[in-house]
């Protein structure tokens, strides 16, 4: 029997396997315009949902992705499993995992979603913690092949909150494309270093470049891309006075845009919170791709499911 796949951390899948999902999700976002449907390819194929926090896109996007493949989802609230309260995270996962066929996971402690794996029969997919958002990064690397036609040699800049699961998850991708990723925070709220030591050593391989300041305009400097994320993440509110203050002068704004190429575009994974990490005008502005980002979600996750699951589709 082949060993199972899980997809905790971007780094669980090589490069090669990163660009055949990438191929998969491509064509069946092709087969899902041109057509209007996809086949079945999940048929009586269920998907567990696990949320311990709030979602649109992620909900959505898993959900309408299965249900376009002739696959179910079942959500459980936060509220429904009280994961490792009202039972242990071990029992969930192997209860749960003779059930059905494949498992998300959204929660608070990365930690919870490793346990969740190592005790599932089936592959296991972080649909957010607080260390990493590989689905997320998933959809920008579709998203920036489709807008710039390649991802090595892309120049990526990051302002804002450094420790933080979208910033994490986009550092160890660039340095698996061989991008150069610059991360401009403010003092005490850089990349956790192992992850920063992880990266780093893919982008030594890759010939990828990770670069931290405290700088936005040294990290912005002739980019291709401005990316940004909620000053606030989910699990942060209790710092939200003190991180608005840190975080001041790092809002991504005409006058930052200003810094990067011409045609730089600018991404946030939303949700936004417009007068905080981004201007109205940048958001709302031609530069701005956040929703082409949002749709590839859809597309990238139904193309993680198929390849998790080895399902054979015709990527032609
Ligand atoms: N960093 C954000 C991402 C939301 C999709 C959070 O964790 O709340």
């Amino acid at each position: 029997m082949r060993r199972i796949k899980h997809f905790v951390s971007i780094t669980d899948l090589t490069k090669k396997e990163i660009n055949l999902v990438l191929q998969i999700s491509s064509s069946l976002k092709r087969q899902l315009k041109k057509k209007g449907s996809n086949k079945d390819y999940l048929k009586n194929k269920v998907l567990g949902m696990i949320f311990e926090k709030p979602s649109l896109r992620t909900r959505v996007s898993f959900e309408a992705g299965m249900t376009q493949m002739g696959g179910h989802a079942i959500y459980l609230a936060p509220g429904d499993i009280d994961l490792g309260k009202r039972e242990p995270v071990k029992d969930v996962s192997q209860v749960l995992s003779r059930m059905v066929d494949i498992i998300m996971a959204r929660t608070f402690l990365h930690t919870t979603i490793e346990e969740l794996a190592k005790y599932s029969s089936v592959p296991v997919i972080n649909a957010l913690s607080e260390q990493e958002h590989p689905c997320q990064i998933l959809a920008d690397l579709l998203t920036i092949k489709e807008k710039k036609g390649k991802l090595k040699g892309i120049k990526l800049a990051f302002v804002g909150d450094g420790e933080n699961n979208v910033t994490h998850s986009l550092a160890l991708a660039s340095a698996i494309f061989g991008m150069d990723f610059r991360v401009a925070t403010p003092p005490g709220f850089e990349m956790q270093s192992i992850i920063l030591e992880k990266a780093k050593a893919i982008a030594s391989k890759s010939g990828g470049l990770i670069i931290e300041t405290d700088k936005p305009e040294e990290a912005v400097k002739g980019v291709d891309i401005v990316y940004t994320d909620t000053w606030v993440s989910m699990g942060d509110e209790s710092e939200k006075d003190k991180r608005i203050k840190a975080f001041k002068g790092y809002q991504v704004n005409t006058r930052l845009m200003n810094f990067a190429k011409k045609d730089a575009i600018f991404m946030h994974d939303m949700p936004a919170y417009r007068g905080y990490e981004v201007s109205e005008e940048v958001i709302e502005g031609k530069q701005s791709i956040i929703i082409n980002q949002a749709e590839n979600r859809l597309h990238v996750q139904k193309g993680l499911i198929c390849f998790l699951l080895r399902t054979t589709i015709n990527t032609s």
